[in-house]
């Protein structure tokens, strides 16, 4: 089915103000810009970043408070569409989407086009990988604030070897996996620098070939630096000094420093690996890192790479589970594993401004019961000198949540030497509390919260809002995460204080925070849900995920699900106003689907979503229940970057 045909005719009308007045769907090269999706705030901060300054990149660094009423009253309204699995997706009328690119398509002037009966470790290196998950947008030239050109930086999470090769089922898929599958797979992982353009007719394409067209593989060699760079439990066999690690793999979501690099993390790596965890040398870090007994890994890499099979290299897993900064501006740089910024299954790595100019990066770790944290560099960010903020992140303090009953939320250091991180606990030094940030955070009382994931600051009002995916294993609610057997998921919200220059300091020792809103069926007493009232029938979600604001500071939330809702989806929603935390559904992906990292360009006329897994229950390519987005014959689904525009 294509889902082009399917829409005609479907998609509701978008509504151009906030009178409710409809506005026909336009054709393309008359719309009007997206200029409801932008407030003059945000209109303003664009002119300013139009000189040229590295902070353009992201006005999100620019720590502006703004007055509550100037994003409350912008005028975004559509007609909600309705969440269902099927084929094709599908979004409101007055918008359109592009298929930007796609898993496999080539990246360089020498590479094949996709075909799945031609798949090759060579020609997976020179295409765009598989299960695209965070992306960035990076204007072109670097500091322009550019809205038409610009590289995106996408994450490839994890393979789906059952629909990328034909004949091979879920059901002993590890075993059965040849090495040339293996390398493909490989191959396919990591992160992609690609250019893309949107040309006279509003055409987003990729620029096959473009300069800083790049692949980042699960064997790309990548610096290690900061705190644990050299520590003997990072040294192996292939790198007696422990500097170097081979790939990087489970790349979720991620973030843009004010600089112009992006941060890709590695939100885990057990699923990677074989190996006894009752053989280990360090059982205990093993088993707080969520590793258990696998003989081959999920994916079966370890048959072939003796490298991922930790009974052979105890320490190789320790090289893992770190955020990688990546200058997509310099395809020289090798990618840089930075451990000042800890050691665990990292949701992504979003940037703010502390009020003196340090840089703040917000992390979460996505387990049950698990923690937020928080780096804050030691230098401020030299806006003026873009080399000088190359190591940043190797020296700086990271800290953990504590979220108390009275609405304050304490950042505690997690500094070697300082209350319980000394040598009588088994820290000799910074890089041991590094390599096990999780230990660490427990002996400083952190709150152990309900998977975090998406965790960003709004770019309007300084606020920091956090997706908590769920967590059904709870059986004792805290004031942070306050229902037991929280299946729905919640989303949280901190408000730092306003620093000596009166913007929000990100930096500062303790922050306010509230419940934003609690997921749920509002119709379903037994469910608590928390959303506001006139929340429709479409409107409301569980389990949070990705998170993004457009550039009027609203907040769009993916879902990583589906739960009871029985689709993933994506919502967008006021965060201040009488419309404060009032979802709306915007895009339905398609079946089987998640979507992923919502990415605004800067003037906000264009959306980019990275679609994942579509059809990913299948058992193998035969019995897939969608051909998204081409339903091409004999061709299978295939994940996908989109744009999406109005017209
Ligand atoms: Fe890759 Fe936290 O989902
Ligand atoms: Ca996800
Ligand atoms: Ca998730």
């Amino acid at each position: 089915m294509s889902d082009k045909d399917d829409s005609i005719g479907y998609w509701p009308a978008f509504v151009g103000n906030d009178k409710g007045g409809q506005t026909p769907a336009r054709p393309r090269g008359n719309s009007p810009p997206m200029s409801a999706l932008l407030s003059r705030r945000a209109l303003l901060m664009r002119t300013a970043c139009a000189g040229g300054a590295l902070l353009c990149a992201g006005s999100a660094y620019s720590g502006v408070a703004h007055a509550a009423s100037e994003t409350a009253g912008q005028p975004f309204e559509f007609d909600e569409i309705a969440l269902e699995p099927r084929a094709g997706d599908r979004l409101p009328i007055g918008y359109t989407r592009q298929v930007v690119i796609r898993w496999g398509d080539p990246l360089f002037a020498d590479a094949p086009a996709f075909d799945v009966a031609r798949l090759s470790p060579a020609t997976a290196r020179r295409q765009f990988g598989i299960n695209n998950d965070y992306t960035a947008f990076l204007p072109l030239p670097l500091g322009s604030g550019s809205s038409d050109h610009g590289l995106l930086v996408v994450n490839h999470e994890y393979p789906n070897p059952q629909l990328m090769f034909p004949g091979l089922d879920v059901a002993g898929l590890a075993e059965n996996i040849t090495r040339d599958q293996v390398d493909i797979c490989i191959a396919a992982c990591g992160v992609s620098v690609v250019e893309v353009q949107r040309d006279a007719a509003g055409q987003w394409g990729v620029v096959q070939g473009g300069a800083y067209n790049r692949r980042i593989t699960a064997d790309t060699p990548i610096r290690i630096s900061g705190p644990a760079a050299g520590h003997p439990r990072l040294r192996t066999a292939a790198d007696p000094a422990g500097l170097w690690a081979l790939g990087t793999h489970d790349n979720c979501n991620g973030g843009r420093t004010p600089w112009g690099t992006v941060l890709t993390c590695e939100e885990g790596s057990a699923d990677f690996f074989a190996g006894h965890v009752d053989r280990h040398p360090d059982r205990a870090l093993m088993e707080r890192s969520h590793y258990e007994d696998s003989a081959h890994g999920r994916y079966g890499w370890a048959r072939f790479h003796e490298h991922f099979d930790f009974d052979r290299h105890p320490n190789e897993p320790n090289r893992f589970e770190w955020v990688v900064e990546i200058d997509p501006f310099d395809p020289e740089a090798p990618p840089v594993k930075r451990t000042a910024l800890g050691r665990f299954a990292h949701e992504g790595a979003h940037c703010a401004l502390a009020a003196d100019g340090r840089v703040v990066v917000y992390l979460g770790d996505d387990y049950e019961f698990e923690y937020c944290y928080r780096f804050t560099s030691q230098r401020p960010v030299d806006m003026q000198n873009r080399a000088a903020n190359r190591d940043l992140l190797d020296d700086g303090v990271l800290a953990v949540a504590r979220f108390d009953g009275d609405g304050t939320v304490h950042w505690l250091p997690l500094i070697w030497g300082q209350g319980p991180l000394t040598p009588e606990n088994g820290f000799a030094n910074q890089g041991d509390v590094l390599i096990e940030t999780r230990r660490a955070a427990d002996l400083l009382g952190a709150t152990p919260m309900d998977s975090p994931e998406g965790f960003e600051p709004n770019p309007v009002t300084g606020h920091v809002y956090i997706a908590l995916t769920g967590n059904g294993d709870r059986t004792e609610p805290n004031p942070a995460n306050p229902r037991a057997a929280n299946n729905h998921g919640h989303i949280l919200e901190m408000i730092p204080p306003n620093g000596a220059n009166g913007q929000p300091d990100h930096g500062a020792d303790s922050f306010a925070w509230d419940v934003f809103i609690l997921c749920g069926d509002p119709k379903n007493p037994q469910d608590q849900a928390q959303f506001h009232a006139d929340t429709s029938r479409q409107g409301w979600f569980v389990e949070p995920d990705n998170i993004g604001f457009d550039p009027a500071g609203r907040l769009w939330v993916c879902s990583d699900g589906p739960g009871i809702r029985g689709h993933d989806g994506l919502w967008v929603m006021d965060t201040t106003g009488p419309k404060r935390g009032l979802p709306r559904l915007f895009y339905n992906p398609p079946i089987q689907s998640e979507c992923c990292s919502p990415a605004f360009t800067p003037d906000g006329q264009t959306l980019f979503l990275s679609i994942q897994h579509p059809s990913e229950r299948a058992a193998n390519l035969a019995e897939v229940l969608t051909g998204w987005p081409d339903f091409a014959p004999g061709q299978p689904p295939r994940p996908a970057v989109i744009a999406i525009v109005r017209g």
